[in-house]
């Protein structure tokens, strides 16, 4: 016996009417980000291998165990093979573009929204898969253009809390935190490989290695058993300097002024290496052991890592997977559902083959007309018609000889049972009103 084909683990088909609920979010962000004045960027979803392993950082768990990545062979002599990796994340897209096509050279900030798929090679579970959905956003630019003020990263945060509020989400929490400048990042490196140093040896195989070679990743650690070594080490607020206090102490200031809610969380120093001063999530309760609806944060040094101008910038990218299962677990959904399962305004039944053209020339026009129209088949007979369409639409429009000849149809309305004769030139209108609504 052959053997069905399923989708990959860790992926998975979305259908209707879920879909439905994607595209509400999906229209909601691009509605709200248009309020911001940012605009859609649209990366490759590969990219060479090299630029995560430059920006997201070689000691990261995303990089060292969850990529994707194989070798595209020559196809040429003038070719090199090369090693492709399908994107895990999207900044470093964005930052890549940005450099190449010296967007920093408008001299303004650039605020770029994206939404796509992203790859990791991840345990599967709830919440977590292996080709899942980013609704992200960046404001990067040169420093002259004010992308290092603190005025950024609580406008962005304002945002989201925004963003969560008009889709509806309720309960979020927004946890935040300073990771500080690069250099603030190379003393607590050091304040945690020598706090490591009589550690490092009780620990998982991963944390001994990190203590040497990035000791800061040993915070990502997941392993239960080294859980209550890592809550001893020292937090990254004792080693920031004045100018990194002063920037958060700016951004929370704001974002009081605005009334936008958050904690202070000192241990979120987030997955990947590229982040300096604010970093942030916002959780959910609602999500369980995958709890981070999103994340995001400062990314000041990554253009001049990447071989480009100095370029500080911050965003962040939403969870879209995580966003509907929360949305799916309130009860707002109920709404959701009503709306995803509304009836069709009509079914057009063509009566007999021969009627089948006319009935699709029917529904092209009504539809033309903006009117939600299903289209049945002269194969049915009429009582199969008269079945399929009681639930999927409003109204049935019976088309047969006699009507297609006189030009005057027959309507039902499921609602109130009654039936009436429309005149084609009416029909649209008819469609149109509410189905409550008594007709004669
Ligand atoms: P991240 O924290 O790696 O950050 O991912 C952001 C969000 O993507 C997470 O909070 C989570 O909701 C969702 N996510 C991540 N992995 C998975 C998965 N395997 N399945 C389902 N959802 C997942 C970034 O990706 C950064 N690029 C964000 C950023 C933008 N920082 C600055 N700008």
């Amino acid at each position: 016996m052959t053997q069905t084909l399923k989708a990959v683990r860790g992926t998975r088909d979305l259908l209707p009417p879920e879909t439905a609920l994607w595209n509400r979010i999906e229209a909601v962000a691009r509605q709200v980000f248009a309020r911001y004045n940012f605009g859609e960027i649209r990366t490759p979803i590969f990219e060479e291998t090299g630029l995560f392993a430059r920006s997201v950082g070689e000691e990261t768990d995303i990089v060292s165990k969850e990529m994707y990545t194989w070798e595209d062979r020559a196809r040429a002599q003038s070719e090199k093979s090369q090693y492709l990796t399908l994107r895990p994340e999207n900044t470093a897209g964005v930052v890549r573009a940005y450099i190449e096509h010296k967007l920093g050279e408008t001299g303004q900030l650039q605020k770029l929204y994206y939404i796509g798929p992203q790859f990791r090679r991840e345990r599967p579970q709830k919440g977590r898969y292996r080709q899942f959905w980013q609704i992200g956003a960046e404001v990067i630019g040169p420093p002259s253009a004010g992308s290092e003020s603190p005025l950024r990263d609580a406008e962005v945060l304002e945002m989201l809390a925004m963003l969560l509020d008009e889709l509806g989400i309720t309960g979020w929490t927004l946890e935040l935190n300073s990771v500080g400048s690069s250099a603030d990042r190379e003393r607590y490196n050091q304040a945690l490989r020598e706090a490591l140093i009589p550690l490092a040896p009780k620990m998982c195989a991963d944390c001994q290695r990190r203590a040497v070679t990035n000791p800061l990743r040993v915070l990502d650690c997941k392993v239960p058993e080294d859980q209550p070594i890592i809550a001893t080490l020292p937090a990254i607020a004792d080693s920031l300097d004045d100018a990194s206090r002063t920037h958060f102490a700016q951004v929370t200031a704001a974002l009081d002024a605005a009334g936008v809610p958050y904690k202070l969380n000192h241990r979120l120093v987030r997955g990947l290496d590229y982040y300096t001063r604010t970093t942030f999530e916002f959780t959910h309760g609602g999500l369980g052991a995958q709890n981070a609806l999103l994340g995001g944060g400062r990314y000041d040094g990554l253009s001049e890592a990447l071989g480009g101008p100095k370029a500080p910038g911050i965003g962040f990218a939403i969870g879209l997977d995580r966003l509907v299962l929360t949305l799916q677990a309130q009860e707002q959904t109920l709404l959701e559902t009503i709306y995803i399962t509304t009836p069709s305004n009509a079914y057009i039944a063509p009566l007999g083959e021969a009627q089948d053209g006319p009935a699709l020339a029917l529904a092209r026009e009504l539809r033309k007309s903006g009117l939600r129209v299903e289209l049945g088949d002269g194969r049915f007979r009429l009582k199969k018609s008269l079945e399929i369409a009681n639930k999927l639409a409003w109204r049935i429009v019976i088309l047969g000889e006699d009507e297609v000849k006189s030009g005057i149809l027959t309507v039902k309305n499921f609602l109130t049972g009654v039936q009436s004769k429309v005149t084609r030139e009416e029909l649209c209108a008819h469609l149109m009103k509410p189905p409550g609504e008594l007709e004669a």
